[in-house]
C-alpha cells in the first residue's frame, strides 16, 4: 500500500491549478496571458515568480472562490494519500481583492470541511505576512489574527523575498502572534544563506523553518538547528525549480537528514513548480535514495511539527504508525 503523507508547507494561491485560474479569470474578465501559457504558468525566476503568484491570486475575488480553491486543494491531497496539511494564507492578497479577514479565513475553514467530511483529512490554516511588504503591514496581520481568534487558525509565517527588510524588525509581529498562542515559522534560508535562518531563530522564536535548505551552509548551524529541534519544512521540487540548486543532485535533502535535523517533504506552489505532494515523496526515494522507513519518518516529523491540537496530532500519528 502506499506511504501516508503530511504537508505543512503549501502557499494557498500557490496551489491554484492554471485551469481554475483560468476559469474565474474569464468569469471577472480578467487577462492572465501573461502568466499562463499552453495550460502552464510562466516565469523565469524568484521575483517573475512571485509577481505570477500576485497575478494569479488576482482571480479569487470572493469567499467563496477561496472556499473552493481550499476544498480543490484539501481534496486533492487527500487523493494522494495524505491525512494532514497545513495551509498559508494571506490576508494581503485577500485584501487586495476586497475580501475580509473573517470571510477569508471562513471560507478556507469551510473549503477545509467540506474536503475533511468526504475524506477524513485533517487541516489548518497558518496566516502569513509578506516579508518584502514590510514590518508595519506584518504587525496589521498580527493583530488582525490576534484580534479574530479562529479555531482553524493556528499557526503565523512569513513569505515573501527573504532578501528584503532585517528579520529583526518583525520581531513585534511574531510577539503578537506568539502570544496569541500560534505555532510560529518563517521561510528563510532560501534565497538568503545560513544567517538569514539565524536571524530568524534570535528574532522571532520560530519553532519551524519555511526551506531552510542552505542552513547546510553552516556548520554551527545545523548543529543547532539538531539542538534545538527546529523543523525545516524542505520543498525539494520548489528549489530545483527556482534555480536554488542546479540538481537534485546537489540538493541538500540527504545531508540535512543525516546531519540528525529534522526534515519534512512539501509542494510549496505545486503547479508553479510542475509538482505534487506525490511527486515530492516519489524524489526521495528515487533522486534522494530514501527508504520507506526514512520517508515514513519525515511525515511523522510533519506530524510532530504540526501546529495542531494534541488529540488530533496523537490520532494522526496512531494512523501513521498502524498503516501498513
Ligand atoms: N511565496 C510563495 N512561494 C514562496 C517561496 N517559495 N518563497 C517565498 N515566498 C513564497
Ligand atoms: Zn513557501
Amino acid at each position: 500500500m502506499s506511504l501516508l503523507k503530511a504537508e505543512i508547507h503549501c502557499h494557498i494561491e500557490g496551489a491554484a491549478d492554471p485551469d481554475l485560474v483560468l476559469r474565474l479569470a474569464q468569469k471577472y474578465d480578467l487577462d492572465m496571458g501573461n502568466i499562463i501559457k499552453d495550460g502552464k504558468y510562466i516565469w523565469s525566476d524568484f521575483t517573475t515568480f512571485l509577481q505570477a503568484y500576485d497575478r494569479a491570486s488576482s482571480v479569487f475575488k470572493t469567499p467563496d472562490d477561496y472556499r473552493l480553491l481550499t476544498y480543490n486543494y484539501f481534496s486533492k491531497l487527500a487523493e494522494q494519500n495524505c491525512i494532514y496539511g497545513e495551509i498559508f494564507g494571506s490576508s494581503d492578497h485577500a485584501a487586495q481583492m476586497g475580501i475580509g479577514y473573517n470571510g477569508l479565513i471562513n471560507a478556507m475553514a469551510a473549503g477545509i470541511e467540506d474536503a475533511k467530511s468526504e475524506t477524513g483529512i485533517e487541516g489548518r490554516i497558518i496566516m502569513t505576512c509578506v516579508r518584502h511588504l514590510g514590518p508595519d503591514a506584518a504587525l496589521s496581520v498580527a493583530e488582525l489574527i490576534a484580534d479574530n481568534p479562529h479555531p482553524m487558525v493556528t499557526g503565523f509565517g512569513m513569505g515573501g523575498d527573504e532578501r528584503m527588510y532585517d528579520v529583526s524588525e518583525f520581531a513585534p509581529a511574531y510577539s503578537i502572534a506568539s502570544d496569541a498562542g500560534l505555532g510560529l515559522t518563517a521561510h528563510a534560508g532560501e534565497f538568503a544563506g545560513p544567517e538569514s535562518v539565524r536571524d530568524c531563530l534570535d528574532y522571532l522564536n520560530v519553532t519551524r523553518i519555511g526551506h531552510g535548505v542552505r542552513s547546510i551552509e553552516d556548520a554551527n548551524l545545523i548543529k543547532r538547528l539538531r539542538d534545538e529541534n527546529i523543523v525545516l519544512e524542505v520543498c525539494p521540487g520548489s528549489n530545483i525549480s527556482l534555480g536554488v540548486y542546479d540538481g537534485f543532485d546537489k540538493h541538500p535533502l540527504r545531508k540535512l537528514h543525516e546531519a540528525g535535523v529534522p526534515v519534512t517533504l512539501n509542494s510549496d506552489d505545486p503547479p508553479f513548480f510542475h509538482t505534487t505532494l506525490d511527486r515530492e515523496y516519489e524524489l526521495a526515494k528515487t533522486d534522494f535514495g530514501f527508504d520507506d522507513t526514512t520517508i515514513n519518518l519525515f511525515t511523522r516529523n510533519a506530524l510532530e511539527a504540526a501546529f495542531v491540537d494534541e488529540p488530533t496530532r496523537l490520532k494522526l500519528l496512531n494512523q501513521l504508525e498502524t498503516h501498513s
